[in-house]
This record gives structure tokens, sequence and C-alpha cells, in this order.
């Protein structure tokens, strides 16, 4: 039976992912940083789907111990997959160097720290994969998400970098980029429904990328095409819209 790491598993993209793997009858590993909101989506997971469901306590931003975290799982995972996140108000985070600090440890430094202790392990097998869930806002600098999509954009080059890197070792990296995602992150945006995707939709096209070795999605699909344009806007005219 193949098992599944989830890193930041009480998101609900996270939640999702577990239900898809879970059904395909992969074993299931959540870490979170907060193991008692754990207890009720491990038990959920155990009677729907009949697979072991193990619960791990984890903090991306406590780097000192993502070794001994992972060196503490009882069973190395075939799939590492990194979910966790934070996406505070820009504004917020404008006016307060704390919160800019946390939005770049979170979602950059952090996930650097744990993924490339996962790597080492894999590659020294010569299998394994690693997903990690970045974000369409990292594809070009933009003030309504200056700090997130900065440090989006930097997870989405290490990922890109470490695919390259493991590529000899037989190790598959695949590079998530969901656009909108009804989710506890988004729930406070008025988010336009056809480009907005269910948790459920990211899950399946992350369990599918997984299987097919992909190396990049997007997730809607359109929102490839819609970065497109973005990307290719000339900067002389993209600096001047309020985007
Ligand atoms: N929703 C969207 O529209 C959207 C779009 C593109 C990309 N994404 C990305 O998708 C991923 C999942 O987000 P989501 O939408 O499912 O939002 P979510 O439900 O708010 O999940 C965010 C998760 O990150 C965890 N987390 C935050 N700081 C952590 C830390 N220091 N250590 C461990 N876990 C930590 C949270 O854990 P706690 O429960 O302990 O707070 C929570 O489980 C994120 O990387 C996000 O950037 C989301």
């Amino acid at each position: 039976m193949p098992t599944v790491l989830l890193l930041g598993a009480t998101s609900d993209i996270s939640v999702a992912i577990a239900k898809e793997f879970g059904a395909h009858g992969y074993a299931l590993q959540l870490a979170a940083r907060n193991t008692e909101h754990l207890s009720p989506i491990q038990s959920d997971l155990k009677i729907r789907y009949n697979v072991d469901c193990t619960v791990h306590a984890f903090d991306a931003l406590n780097y000192d111990s993502h070794q001994s975290f992972f060196d503490s799982l009882p069973v190395k995972p075939d799939v590492t997959i990194c979910v966790f996140g934070v996406m505070y108000e820009e504004e917020d985070a404008w006016n307060d160097w704390k919160l800019t600090h946390r939005m770049i440890d979170t979602n950059y430094t952090g996930a650097v720290s744990i993924l490339n202790i996962a790597a080492k392990y894999y590659s020294a097998q010569k299998k394994g994969t690693i997903v990690g869930i970045s974000s369409v806002a990292g594809e070009r600098g933009r003030q309504s998400k200056l700090i997130y999509g900065s440090a989006k954009a930097a997870f989405s080059a290490y990922l890109a970098g470490l695919r390259n890197k493991l590529f000899k070792d037989n190790v598959h990296v695949v590079s998530v980029k969901p656009g909108f995602v009804y989710t506890k992150m988004t729930e406070e945006l008025p988010l336009p429904k056809p480009l907005t995707a269910q948790p459920e939709e990211v899950a399946k096209a992350v369990f599918n990328a997984v299987e097919k070795k992909k190396n990049t999605i997007y997730t809607k699909w359109m929102w490839k095409y819609i970065m497109l344009i973005i990307k290719n806007v000339p900067e002389p005219m993209f600096k001047k819209m309020n985007i």
C-alpha cells in the first residue's frame, strides 16, 4: 500500500487531497501544527476509506524540528505533498513586518526546509514524488499580491529547480498552481464562480498529476491561459494597472 504525507493537513485543499488518495487505497499521514484539529479528519478518513491514517505534529516555521519530524515517521511516504500556506491582507502586511516575514517564511522558507529533507531521502532511494501547492499569484509580481505572490514565485522557482535536480535520481516533482479555490483562506473574498475551483477539483488534478507524472498543473485549467496573457502584458502598461 503506497503512503502519502500531507503537510498542512487541516487545510481544506489538503482534506480533499487526503480523500482522493484515500479513495485510491493510499495510507495517509496527516501532519499539522494543531494535531487536535486533525482528530475528526483522521476518524472520518479511516471510516470512509478503511486505510491506515496517522497524525503527526508539524510546524512549518519550526525549521529545527523538520529533520526529526521526517525521521520519526514510522513509514516513509511514497508521495510528500506540501499544502500549508498563509495569505494575509497585503495592506496589513505592508504595515507590519511580522506579517510580511511570516508570509515569506511559511510559504517559502518553511516549504524549502521540509522539502529539502524529503528530497534528500528520495534522492538516496532513487524514487519518490514531491508535490508543492504554489499559486498563480507567483506568476507575475503585482500590487494586490505583493508579498504572498513573491513568496509563491520563489516557491514555484524552487519546485522547478528541484524537479530538474532530482530527475536523474528518478524523483518526480509536481508544481500545482491553483487560481481561486473556495477554502477558509478565501472565504472573505468575492470570488468569480467560473474561475473558482472546489478543493475536490484540485485534489483530483493533483492525484492525476502524480499518477501521470505531470510537471506543472493549473487548476482550473483556464488559469494557464489567463496567466499567459497576464505574463505577456508589456511592463510599461502593466505597471500602470491596478491589479
Ligand atoms: N484558496 C485559494 O484560492 C488558493 C489559491 C492558490 C493557492 N492556494 C494555496 O493552497 C494551499 C492550501 O490553502 P487552502 O486554500 O486550503 O487554505 P487553508 O484551508 O487556510 O489552509 C492553510 C493551511 O496552512 C496551514 N498552516 C499555516 N501555517 C502553518 C505552519 N506554520 N505550519 C503548518 N501548517 C501551517 C494551516 O494550518 P492551521 O489549521 O494550523 O492554521 C492550514 O491548514 C496554500 O499553500 C495556499 O497558498 C490556495
